[in-house]
């Protein structure tokens, strides 16, 4: 069994705009062997409840000195719905760290482009890379309130750059319109990671692929185990020869090994 499933003492539950949560539990072994861009799966479900039977993904978004680990997350439907009743001094299952994580590469410019809620797999990557060279955060949303903690990251580069579509935070803009400006701007090699919704990623790497950027993307599919048993989070790879599992061989792929569909 990949990653440590333990019985995790829920520290804090934080309502941070209308639906999005920061959650933090007791994890130490979990904490202690987490790579940027793994996530956890977590038991939503009340007291001896049975319903829903599965647990949910959520990437790991922070990690303490103290063995705490923390998710941000979005309630979108009955998991993360009841996720976001649990209470401080609860116990949750945690099934992680799992998956595969962002490779990091150095001597070079890193740029990481977030789209909403897509930066909760970013940061501690952000924080790997503020260590070792030069860092580019570029952060796009519908509004502020999607994105409640860029604080996180502006504070980790002064080349950070927000927008939004409708201008409540940043200017108003596109993401995409924001990285092509960045990539004119910059010099030497450099490398892409990105996590967001779909049409965001598949434009980010259509752009980045004409200048032979490599990009690294951290995709979503639906998970009923989380680990390679069940086969559910299969999607298709680039050469249209088989399957990659989002799981086990991802979270992180690059973003040529995927198959995005026709491009629009
Ligand atoms: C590897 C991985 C990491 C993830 N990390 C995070 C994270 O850090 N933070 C986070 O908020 N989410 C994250 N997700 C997505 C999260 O797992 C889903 O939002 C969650 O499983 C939905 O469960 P649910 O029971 O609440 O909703 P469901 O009942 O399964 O779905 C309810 C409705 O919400 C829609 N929906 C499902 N997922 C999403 C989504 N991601 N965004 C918008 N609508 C959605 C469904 O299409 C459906 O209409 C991650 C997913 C994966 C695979
Ligand atoms: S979620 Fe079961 S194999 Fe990936």
């Amino acid at each position: 069994m990949p990653g440590f499933d333990i019985p995790a003492n829920i520290v804090e539950q934080t309502r941070l705009a209308h639906s999005i949560f920061l959650l933090t539990v007791d994890a130490p072994a979990i904490m202690d062997s987490t790579d940027p861009g793994q996530f956890c799966m977590l038991e939503v479900q009340e007291n001896n409840s049975k319903d829903p039977l599965l647990r949910r993904p959520l990437s790991i978004y922070k990690t303490g000195s103290n063995g705490q680990i923390s998710f941000l997350y979005k309630a979108v439907g009955k998991g993360t719905r009841l996720l976001s009743k649990r209470r401080p001094g609860e116990i949750i299952r945690v099934l992680g760290p799992l998956g595969q994580g962002f490779r990091l590469i150095h001597d070079c410019t890193s740029i990481l482009v977030g789209g909403g809620l897509g930066i909760a797999s970013l940061l501690l990557l952000a924080q790997g890379i503020k260590q070792s060279g030069r860092l580019i955060i570029l952060i796009g949303a519908k509004n502020a309130a999607e994105i409640p903690t860029v604080e996180d990251f502006s504070r980790l580069t002064r080349y950070f750059h927000v927008v939004t579509e409708d201008g409540s935070l940043g200017q108003r803009g596109m993401i995409t319109d924001l990285l092509d400006q960045t990539l004119q701007e910059i010099t030497g090699t450099a490398r892409i990671y990105t996590c967001g919704p779909w049409s965001m990623m598949k434009a980010v790497y259509h752009m980045v692929s004409k200048r032979n950027i490599p990009c690294q993307v951290s995709l979503e599919a639906a998970m009923a185990c989380g680990i390679g048993l069940c086969l559910g989070c299969a999607i298709p790879k680039s050469n249209s020869r088989g399957f990659l599992h989002v799981c086990q061989e991802g979270p992180v792929f690059d973003a040529d090994q995927v198959h995005w569909g026709q491009n629009s």
